[in-house]
């Protein structure tokens, strides 16, 4: 009942590793520049599947929560949907949160009603409706309204989470989407400083989007110099050991805290050889550590979690899954992707080189994978680059080059 390993999608799992920069960006820099009225752009963060995008966000979503923000639920965009209903609705929840269909106004009445058919009839509106406000337009001014709100409330940000970006693959509906949520977000307004004079200042809301790495070339095709002004990208990497180490650094120090049979509580422990075992294991997946620990935590039924329970458990039970979860990600490769990973396995680490993977490729210049190997490198962190070229992901190397995820 009390295992606190979570290998489920989209929850923010008990054992927490890493990820300090992204939540010292939102605590640090994000929330307190948008509450002081400061210019920040938003946040896209970006990573292969199962990274942890969508569960550092319900974090930060939380936090958010906690001091009190109107956050919006995590508004996921299953693929071929219309991100603009999804998108309204949500906007209307946060005008719900804002108060603001309670304020008797004629105009904020209509608004809401335009917003509302949005919601209903989503990009299709502005086909059908063509002499009207085009819909974004309604949508970004239904956000002011709520940034102003949040203003008057006082220590109050709007938070947006856009989920699975990715799956917008109408260039337009995209581009118009980030132009709505970016108007908002640069909206400047005045007000009444302390001293009776008038200051402008920018509301405070901001969007974060998540999703696959493929989002990136979607962004920067076209649109790119806009889209750069307005949201700051990062892709997510898998983990060093000195993260997980740190997370799991409780179960060996003093015991995790787990409630007992009677209304009390007692500690579950973890051998140093069980902790170091998850590590090898895992390869810094977020996924595959959280799925190793739950097979340790279901292995055994006494308080301390052994190295041979952690052995147990994975060979048991999350072997096929591990491998699994690497297939998944060697799928979405683009064919030529997936070669240059298969011919840097077949060459020894210090041969490695641009030039002798391009030549293993088939290939007689080096510049003619460049592009490849960049986006290996930049946009999936899958690789890093260099005078000899290596692998980041140590889940991928490992399931090409030996046998892992079978282990002895
Ligand atoms: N900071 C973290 N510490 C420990 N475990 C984590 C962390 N972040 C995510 N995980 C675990 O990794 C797994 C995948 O997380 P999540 O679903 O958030 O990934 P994702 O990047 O959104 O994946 P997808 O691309 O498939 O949507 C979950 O089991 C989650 O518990
Ligand atoms: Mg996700």
């Amino acid at each position: 009942m009390n295992c606190p390993f979570s290998p489920h999608a989209d929850v923010v799992p008990p054992v927490w590793a890493g990820r300090e920069d992204q939540l010292r960006d939102w605590s640090d820099v994000v929330r307190p520049r948008r509450l002081a009225g400061l210019p920040e752009r938003g946040r896209t963060i970006l990573g292969e599947p199962g990274l942890g995008k969508s569960s550092l966000l319900s974090k930060i979503a939380g936090d958010a929560a906690d001091h009190g923000d109107w956050v919006t639920k995590q508004l996921r965009i299953p693929s071929k949907s219309d991100p603009l209903k999804v998108v309204a609705a949500a906007v209307l929840k946060l005008a719900d949160m804002a108060g603001l269909p309670t304020k008797r106004e004629k105009r904020l009445g209509d608004l809401i009603a335009r917003v509302s058919q949005i919601s209903i009839k989503g990009y299709g509106l502005s086909l059908r409706e063509a002499d009207g406000p085009e819909p974004f337009t309604s949508l970004t001014e239904l956000l002011v309204e709520i940034g102003i709100a949040a203003i008057h409330k006082g220590d109050v940000v709007v938070l947006i989470h856009i989920d699975e970006v990715q799956n917008i693959t109408d260039e337009h509906m995209l581009s118009q989407l980030l132009i709505a949520l970016g108007d908002a977000m640069s909206h400047e307004i005045q007000v009444k400083a302390p001293g009776g004079y008038l200051v402008d200042r920018l509301l405070p809301i901001s969007v974060y989007l998540t999703g696959l790495p493929d989002f990136a070339d979607m962004s920067s095709a076209r649109r790119g110099a806009t889209f750069a002004r307005r949201f700051a990208t990062t892709t997510l990497e898998t983990f060093g050991d000195d993260d997980l180490e740190a997370a799991l650094q409780p179960f060996v120090l003093s015991g995790w805290e787990v409630p007992d049979e009677l209304g009390g509580r007692r500690l579950v422990t973890m051998e140093p050889g069980a902790r170091d075992g998850i590590l090898e294991l895992c390869k810094g997946e977020p996924f595959l550590f959280q799925l190793a620990g739950e097979k340790a935590w279901y292995s055994g039924s006494t308080d301390v979690i052994t190295r041979e329970q952690v052995i147990t458990g994975w060979q048991q039970s999350a072997r096929d899954e591990a491998a699994g979860h690497v297939e998944r990600i060697l799928e979405r490769l683009p064919g030529r992707e997936r070669e240059l990973l298969d011919a840097m396995i077949e060459l020894p680490d210090e041969d490695r080189s641009l030039k002798n993977i391009a030549h293993a490729m088939g290939f007689e210049s080096s510049s003619q994978i460049g592009p490849i190997a960049q986006r290996l490198d930049t946009n999936r962190k899958i690789i890093a680059r260099g005078r000899l070229y290596s692998f980041r992901n140590r889940a991928i190397e490992a399931y090409l080059s030996s046998d892992w995820p079978d282990v002895e």
